[in-house]
């Protein structure tokens, strides 16, 4: 009998998760019952947002709260290995919002999207750059931020999955991106490796850095992280700007009082609008075709932070806290 592993919730998080927080079982795979699939799991996607549903008191139309002692929910790539669901085949392969496991049962109750084999990426890039984050990044940076040329587009988390595409998206249509990071080491990366033109570092003083790399004020923000880095950055737009809030990755588990100068939107005229990708699911296949082709024509590079095993998915899913990671983190299995 093939066995499963899953990774499971042992304990809430308190502030960042920690690897402790997780823990493994091996269990024998359940017999399908009719309407369902068996994935085996190729790829399991980190997500600093799935930080959200780990506490009690989370909940809402995307997911229940997760429960203590059993599988993390998240994005898992898989192959379909057996079926009795008449829209799925045996090898075709899925992208689930569903457990962190080797094996996974899928049907019709979870958020799946299908993903065409022969495409010519690889198939972890339907987790990253043509998956959810590199979505993410496409439709907050152009249906809200909308980038002009010579404007001052500043993205935060500017290394990670999600700002790394969002950065180059904005220089692509003529900006001048500048990011916010965690470590002089990432803020040279990321203008040597993506393009920005400069790099906060928000260990130091976030605001006098603001001052020097964005002298005319800020036109665009992406925002991932919210909290007090939100609070600085409104104190720097330019007449005009857009917000888009995309995350908040520094109140997940650490919630405080918001930004206390929203006036700031009163004075810059300024716009502040939040999105949620996967609401967008029709819009797909216009966004990954035309990240596609900017990847095609190397103007957009895809950055990942790789793991291995189903042991690392609880160690690569607190990195993403730490900031260990370098572009989107995904754990590949087997
Ligand atoms: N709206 C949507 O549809 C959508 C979809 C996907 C993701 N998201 C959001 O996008 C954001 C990024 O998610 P991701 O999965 O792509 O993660 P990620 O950016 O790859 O990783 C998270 C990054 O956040 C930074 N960070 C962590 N704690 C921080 C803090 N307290 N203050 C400032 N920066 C901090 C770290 O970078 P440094 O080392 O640079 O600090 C870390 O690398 C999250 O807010 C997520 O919820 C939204």
């Amino acid at each position: 009998m093939t066995q499963n592993t899953s990774v499971l919730l042992a304990k809430r998080p308190v502030g960042n998760p920690k690897p402790s927080d997780f823990s493994l079982r091996r269990e024998n795979l359940p017999t399908l019952s009719e309407g369902q699939a068996l994935l085996k799991n190729h790829f399991i996607s980190l997500d600093a947002g799935f930080r959200n549903w780990l506490d009690e008191s989370a909940g809402d139309d995307v997911l229940p709260a997760m429960a203590l002692g059993e599988p993390v929910m998240g994005l898992v790539m898989g192959e379909v290995i057996e079926t009795r669901h008449a829209g799925y085949q045996v090898g075709d392969w899925l992208m689930a919002r569903i457990a962190w496991q080797e094996y996974s049962v899928a049907d019709d109750s979870q958020f799946i999207v299908k993903i065409d084999p022969d495409e010519p990426y690889p198939m972890n890039y339907y987790l990253g750059v043509l998956g959810d984050t590199g979505l993410s990044a496409y439709f907050g940076m152009l249906d809200i931020g909308k980038p002009k040329t010579g404007e001052t587009v500043l993205v935060s988390a500017a290394a990670g999955a999600v700002g790394s595409i969002a950065g180059q998206i904005a220089q692509i249509h003529g900006a001048r991106a500048v990011g916010i990071v965690g470590s002089d080491e990432k803020a040279e990366r990321v203008v040597a490796e993506l393009g920005y033109a400069g790099a906060v570092n928000h260990r130091g003083d976030v605001s006098a850095q603001l001052a020097a790399l964005c002298p005319n004020g800020v036109d665009v923000y992406f925002d991932n992280v919210g909290g007090p880095i939100l609070e600085v950055v409104l104190d720097h737009l330019a007449v005009g700007a857009r917000i888009a809030l995309c995350g908040a990755v520094a109140t997940y588990g650490n919630p405080g009082s918001g930004p206390g100068n929203l006036f700031q939107l009163v004075t810059k005229e300024a716009l502040m609008r939040g999105f949620f990708a996967h609401t967008q699911v029709d819009r797909y296949p216009e966004a990954r075709s035309q990240l596609a082709q900017w990847i095609d024509t190397d103007k957009l590079n895809a950055p990942e932070y790789m793991l291995s095993g189903i042991e690392s998915v609880g160690p690569a899913f607190s990195d993403l806290f730490a900031g260990r990671n370098f572009g989107k983190t995904i754990v590949k299995l087997g």
